[in-house]
């Protein structure tokens, strides 16, 4: 309990100091992997490695990696190292298919996760007094009771409204006159349609901060949703087999990537093809190794997220630039690697559509075909403007992307709106 008291401000010491604790905290968590969780020791043994062998941070290349399907083969409780009753939280994430990955919590890892958020919290400008409308999904979803217990933490009041019901929150936004949000970038936008709809200028709301993660989004899409609801939206990233949200966050005042918490989660880029581990600044999978989890200690996650590790800049821990998809998000076409992300900027940045937007993936017959589906605002939205708006998309997009796509441009509103998590990517390939 000891080692991991104290991290509140923690992330401003220096270099030396975080390092030092690091290598302190990964021996511990290789040791507790090892000691509790049968499927750590054999992986360990396997691989002719021992928690005795981490001598210095860089010998962690020889710890074999753990992926998703490690999860699922432990379904439901077979990678905790505490016995059930120290247990006090259970949070899972859906699967497309299958069983969904099932992840634990102590008190004291409740205690740190809050902690870790609190810090993304103050980063992006927030502090004790305000008030905090979380609009991530409660439930099984890390999004809403991490968001909540972190708020608290930092000594904010929290509204907690879970997702969906939008007019609903659009009315506690109203009355309740929060200073800052919690909730994805797509469903940001979906509550601004809905604003306007109400006849309700975004741009006038209490809102002065929004935090934004859970699914990919762009700097288009910050410049989308700080324009339409006049505020600062910053970044917060995390995973649920990691922790949830707050692995890492950004401070407002440079908005320049996501400060990992690296003194709790300690991260590596490798080459998704060999597995070798990457230089600071090269583009690569991130991948983490938890270091002061006790219920569910993770040891070289795989998340299959893309980004490089940046150099600290108002926190001397390492920054993450922006993560531009997930390997299982890129779409290959016709031997052309395409990430939403890509077709998100274009979109974004023509004022004549609407930020919403999704792909759908076919074969027809032997051929991959890629459909962009985009939406048209209000003044654009006859035939004719949208025929032309598709043609000059589907050109934007060859140029940019290398790829020749179909370009479907709905009317207003022709786009279901996300909740949650916007799905961007329908793969129609394998369905007959
Ligand atoms: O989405 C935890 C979370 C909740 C993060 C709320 C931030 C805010 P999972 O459901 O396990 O957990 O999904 C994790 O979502 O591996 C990324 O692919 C993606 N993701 C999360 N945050 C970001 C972000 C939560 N800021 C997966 N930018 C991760 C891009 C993100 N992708």
């Amino acid at each position: 309990m000891t080692m991991f008291s104290g991290i509140n401000g923690f992330e401003y010491a220096g270099r030396d100091e975080i390092e030092a604790t690091q290598l302190q905290r990964m021996k511990w968590s290789l040791r507790h992997a090892y000691d509790n969780v049968p499927f750590y020791k054999k992986a360990f043994d396997d691989r002719g490695v021992h928690p005795d062998d981490l001598h210095s941070l860089r010998d962690l290349a020889k710890f074999p990696f753990t992926v998703k399907k490690d999860l699922r083969d432990n379904y439901p409780f077979g990678l905790f190292a505490v016995p059930r009753e120290k247990l006090s939280r259970i949070h899972a994430s859906s699967g497309t298919t299958g069983k969904p990955t099932v992840v634990g919590y102590t008190t004291q890892d409740i205690d740190v996760w809050s902690e870790a958020i609190a810090r993304c919290i103050r980063a992006a400008g927030g502090h004790a007094g305000d008030m905090v409308h979380v609009a991530f999904g409660y439930g099984l979803f890390t999004g809403g009771l991490g968001a909540h217990y972190g708020a608290e933490r930092c000594g904010c009041a929290v509204v907690p409204a879970s997702g969906g019901a939008t007019e609903a929150q659009i009315q506690l936004i109203q009355d309740f006159k929060p200073r800052i949000i919690m909730v994805t970038p797509s469903y940001m936008l979906s509550l601004a349609d809905s604003f306007e709809r109400m006849g309700i200028d975004p741009r006038t709301t209490s809102l002065e901060i929004a935090m934004h993660g859970a699914e990919p989004w762009t700097e288009e899409m910050r410049h989308e949703i700080e324009q339409r609801f006049a505020l600062k939206a910053v970044d917060l990233y995390g995973l649920s087999e990691v922790m949830g949200p707050g692995v890492g966050g950004e401070f407002a005042e440079t908005q320049d990537g996501l400060t990992i918490w690296e003194d709790l989660f300690y991260p590596e880029i490798i080459n998704p093809e060999t597995g070798e581990v990457m230089p600071d600044g090269e583009e690569g999978e991130l991948v983490f190794t938890s270091l002061c989890k006790e219920a569910f200690p993770i040891i070289r996650y795989r998340t299959r997220d893309l980004t490089r590790l940046l150099p600290g800049s108002l926190s001397k821990m390492r920054r993450i630039a922006r993560i531009f998809g997930r390997s299982d998000d890129m779409m290959i076409i016709r031997g052309v690697n395409v990430f939403p992300t890509q077709i998100e900027e274009i979109i974004c940045r023509d004022a004549r559509l609407t930020p919403h937007y999704f792909c759908e993936i076919r074969r027809p017959k032997v051929m991959d075909e890629l459909t962009v589906v985009a939406e048209a605002k209000g003044d654009f939205s006859d035939d004719d403007s949208r025929a032309h708006l598709a043609a000059e998309l589907k050109k934007l997009i060859k140029n940019l992307c290398g790829v020749t796509t179909k370009v479907d441009v709905r009317e207003p509103g022709g786009i279901p709106r996300s909740a949650g998590k916007a799905k961007r990517v329908f793969d129609y390939r394998n369905l007959k």
